[in-house]
């Protein structure tokens, strides 16, 4: 099948890449030119395991073309994946800005000159009742009709950051939200490479689907983080608890690991997002509330943790991590944010590093010291606090602190290593 995905973010490439390793011809389309010449070098904007070998991959084989030429991409398409960015207003309410300005280019002026039937499916994440809307743009600016000339589907993207292609490859389940059969046919047809469980079902309920899956994610988290919360006044080892309880195959062991909260593009904005929506339909939605509470608190005990053991002002104090979690560059919503205000606040001089995230982590902290290893980080500093679980810390040596106090905000440090205290731990 010909497809052009609109939008090269993370849902955006890895779709695009992913549906072009499976054979198909994929114009990937954005208006960042910039962008663009960097996907056509084979480079890919964002660090993701596998995305930038199979991109490489794609491009030589000819089956991926990077375009900023949106008209000819849909022209040469049977179905657009409209893949760009979801972000929130100041009220955590999303903002589908981008979402309605596709569909209106996407669908408007080409579709008008399109005369063979075109498959729209919005894999963004978009607040219930959003497809619907963006299907009135597309007939508006067309003048065709939903369900005869073109067909509308939704499919939500569960991809998680770090495992993206995996994810692609290998999804827990398919979710198509469908207008008519026809475009339902041809989006099924696209998921044939894999057996993952399939749920159809209309356009509003696949875009819930994707805001529970991500709300009860949150919840697992913000819960565990109460009860390692807890358990750690009561000398419990939170991480035993939360073993006995994910063994109960109703609950599973996934997502019960307490720490310093929640980050990331997706579980805050998703989040706060269904709250806006809540609101606005009259209802209370006084859990999601909680778990938006619960996470910004836990982000900063660590640093309070710190300050019960030395007054802080004047101090080197080590970060290690700076991404929201390991194998990832995305400091979006990190915990670390949180925490370098914090410290400097307190008066604190702080020495960071993280493998992937340091350049991006420049942009809001310029001024803080970034270093190129752990050790160096840990160098002469009279306090560390880890922030994020990369597998290279944890190789970490008991003489690499020199004895100065740790604070984990996640459970990685070797149990060799004395001086230690966890946040939930
Ligand atoms: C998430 C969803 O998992 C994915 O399905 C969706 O498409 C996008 O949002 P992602 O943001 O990549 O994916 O990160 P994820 O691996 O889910 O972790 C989110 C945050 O929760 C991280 O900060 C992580 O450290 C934290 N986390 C995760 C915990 O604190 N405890 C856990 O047990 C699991």
């Amino acid at each position: 099948m010909n497809i052009s995905v609109i939008g090269t973010g993370y849902v955006g490439l890895t779709t695009a890449v992913g549906f072009a390793v499976q054979g198909h011809k994929v114009y990937c389309v954005d208006i960042d030119e910039n962008k663009i010449d960097l996907i056509k070098s084979g480079k890919a904007p964002i660090f993701e395991e596998n995305l930038e070998e199979n991109l490489k991959k794609v491009l030589d084989k000819g089956l991926l073309i990077p375009t900023t030429g949106l008209s000819s991409a849909i022209q040469d398409t049977d179905i657009s994946f409209i893949c760009v960015g979801t972000p929130s207003n100041d009220d955590g309410s999303i903002d589908l800005k981008y979402i309605y300005k596709a569909s209106e280019d996407a669908g408007g002026q080409i579709l008008k000159d399109k005369d063979e039937y075109h498959v729209f499916v919005i894999k963004s994440t978009v607040v219930p009742g959003t497809t619907e809307e963006a299907l009135k743009v597309i007939e508006k600016a067309s003048g065709k009709k939903c369900g005869s000339d073109f067909g509308m589907c939704m499919t939500p993207e569960f991809l998680q950051e770090g495992k993206a292609m995996k994810d692609f490859f290998e999804p827990s389940r398919v979710v198509i939200g469908s207008f008519d059969k026809k475009s339902l046919d041809t989006v099924k047809q696209l998921y044939k490479y894999t057996d993952a469980p399939l749920v159809e079902c209309d356009l509003k309920t696949a875009e819930m689907i994707k805001y529970a899956s991500n709300s009860l994610l949150a919840t697992k988290i913000s819960f565990s983080n109460e009860i390692g919360n807890i358990c750690k006044k009561l000398g419990i080892d939170t991480y035993k608890v939360m073993e006995g309880v994910g063994l109960d195959n109703r609950i599973s062991p996934k997502f019960l690991n307490s720490g310093c909260g929640f980050g990331g593009s997706c579980f805050p904005k998703d989040v706060k997002a269904l709250i806006a929506k809540a609101k606005e339909l009259g209802c209370t939605a006084k859990i999601l509330d909680e778990i938006m509470n619960t996470n910004e608190t836990q982000k900063t005990i660590v640093v309070d943790m710190l300050k019960d053991k030395l007054d802080i002002k004047g101090k080197t104090v080590s970060l290690l991590g700076l991404a929201f979690k390991q194998d990832t560059d995305d400091i979006r919503e990190a915990p670390a944010i949180n925490v370098i205000k914090a410290l400097l606040d307190s008066g604190a001089t702080v020495k960071a590093y993280d493998p992937k995230a340091e350049e991006n982590m420049r942009h809001v902290y310029p001024d803080i010291i970034y270093t190129k290893s752990a050790k160096d980080a840990l160098k002469d500093a009279d306090a560390c606090i880890v922030l994020t679980e990369w597998k290279e810390f944890e190789s970490l040596e008991d003489n690499d602190f020199n004895g100065i106090p740790i604070i984990e905000g996640r459970k990685v440090l070797s149990s060799s290593i004395k001086n230690k205290e966890g946040i939930c731990w």
